[in-house]
């Protein structure tokens, strides 16, 4: 068996474990194997691709894998769960920047007068390889930037986005076939790397924050096809599998979000195109405030409760409090119902894994589609810091970003009790009329603080 057999059954058992571990990701209860699996994969892939005969020099290498291996591991233990969100995204970003680098050094190191491949081919995966790889790390950036509070996770939209979104287009298109047509002129390679660096910035920094899950998910898929582009460049087959498995999965992902959202992507990708939105109309009204004690008694008569958690819920760390509050509320003969939205959180499954986290059976926890109809049946819904995936303007308010996007009925139970530290509004920017309806009430402070106030009445 030659050497290069070796590799490729290597880099097919890769595959097997990659596909084998996205396959147990799709359940929590097996995720944290999946996760194992594929890792085994990877360290299969990374071995292997290091064998080859490919590799030019093994010094760069190990330093990187002693600095990257390093940093990641600090990183990967000192980092709170709720700077989860972001880090994916800095994750999506550097596989975009790794890709663009790879693109990049294949054309500079190539011998431009071999005829010994087809060079109209192997330039239009560069180009590719370019161009997704810049967007997806520009774009990623900025969505870090949203993901943690350090840029307005509102939507950046100013007179003549619309002009610049088009150039780019059209600059993307006249410049791919200069830099396919003319691969020596090295401007052009510089041309395509700024332009893909300048898109991904403009086209994510004019989307609103309620529409944030779509471009992440979609970032992610980017990721993925950036990577499988520089595999067909170099001729790699692992790298080629594995982008169109983050590929395809990125996009599933991305399909149920625009899903969650009731948007198209067309309509997420081309916000930059449209016109910017009316505001929505002024909310009036009385917010009305009620104490944990009082708060408990309405509880303690409840024969069924919903609990809609929300990204405050990790913020606070609030889901072993909320498990023990479910456990009081159930020995009093309450049943307990958990209410999850697609895009609750700052990343897909964020409230599944806190709430695994806290022992919260799986059985328990509903989708918004099968809690809806049944939302008058409810005695209490307890929204705990979920803000934008509860807010009625969703179907109330024409002019409002968040109109048209499914949301969790909870202003048509009997009660609701917003548990949030004070009345403003979420990720999307949104001001909330929930708050103002007859049957809410806020029971403002810190979620933990206040589900540990109600716990203790339950003691006494
Ligand atoms: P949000 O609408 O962001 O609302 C969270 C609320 O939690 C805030 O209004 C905040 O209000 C409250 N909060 C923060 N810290 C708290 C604490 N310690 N105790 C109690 N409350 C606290 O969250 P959501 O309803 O989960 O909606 C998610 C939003 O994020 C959507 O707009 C979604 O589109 C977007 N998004 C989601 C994702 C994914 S994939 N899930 C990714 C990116 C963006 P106070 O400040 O008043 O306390």
């Amino acid at each position: 068996m030659t050497i290069e057999t070796l590799i490729n059954l290597a880099y097919v058992l890769a595959a097997g474990l990659f596909i084998f571990g996205l396959k147990l990701l799709s359940h929590p209860s097996t995720a944290r194997k999946g996760n194992s699996v594929s890792a085994v994969g990877m360290f299969v892939a990374v071995v292997v691709t290091l064998l080859d005969q490919q590799i030019i020099s093994y010094h760069y290498i190990f330093i990187g894998i002693l600095i990257g291996g390093l940093y990641g591991a600090w990183k990967a233990r000192s980092v709170q769960m709720t700077q989860m969100p972001e880090m994916v995204s800095l994750f999506n970003g550097f596989g975009g920047a790794a890709s663009l680098l790879l693109g990049w050094a294949t054309v500079s190191g190539m011998d431009m007068s071999s005829s010994t491949y087809n060079q109209a081919f192997v330039f239009i995966t560069v180009l590719l390889t370019l161009l997704i790889g810049g967007i997806t790390f520009s774009g990623s950036i900025v969505a870090w930037g949203k993901l943690s509070g350090k840029l307005s996770s509102k939507a950046f939209i100013f007179t003549g986005l619309r002009e610049l979104s088009i150039f780019h287009l059209v600059a993307m298109v006249a410049l791919g076939y200069l830099f396919v047509a003319q691969p020596t002129n090295e401007i052009w390679l510089y041309c395509i790397i700024a332009l893909g660096l300048s898109f991904g910035l403009w086209a994510t920094i004019s989307i609103g924050g309620a529409d944030m899950p779509v471009v992440i998910a979609l970032l992610n898929s980017y990721s993925g096809i950036a990577a499988s582009a520089a595999g067909l460049a170099v001729g790699n087959t692992i790298l080629i599998v594995t982008g169109l498995l983050v590929g395809a999965s990125g996009l599933i992902l991305t399909n149920i979000m625009c899903k969650a959202m009731n948007r198209s992507l067309m309509n997420v990708l081309l916000s930059g195109f449209a016109k910017p939105i009316e505001q929505g109309e002024v909310i009036t009204g009385e917010i009305k405030v009620l104490s944990p004690q009082d708060a408990f008694y309405v509880l303690e008569a409840a024969q069924a409760v919903l609990v809609v958690p929300g990204y405050g819920m990790a913020v606070a760390q609030a889901q072993h409090a909320v498990r023990e509050l479910h456990t009081l509320l159930e020995e009093n003969g309450c049943t307990v119902d958990y209410a999850i939205h697609a895009v609750a959180g700052r990343m897909p499954g964020h409230m599944n894994v806190l709430l695994a986290e806290a022992d919260v059976p799986y059985d328990q926890l509903y989708e918004m589609d099968e809690v809806n109809p049944r939302m008058e049946n409810y005695d209490v819904v307890i929204v705990i810091g979920a803000n934008d995936v509860v807010n009625p303007a969703a179907k109330e308010m024409k002019g409002s970003p968040i109109y048209g996007m499914p949301v969790i009925e909870a202003y048509r139970a009997k009660t609701v009790f917003v548990l949030k530290r004070s009345a403003n509004a979420g990720f999307a920017g949104v001001d909330n009329p929930l708050f103002f309806k007859d049957n809410t009430r806020m029971i403002l402070g810190d979620a933990k603080e206040t589900i540990n106030s109600l716990i203790r009445e339950f003691g006494d």
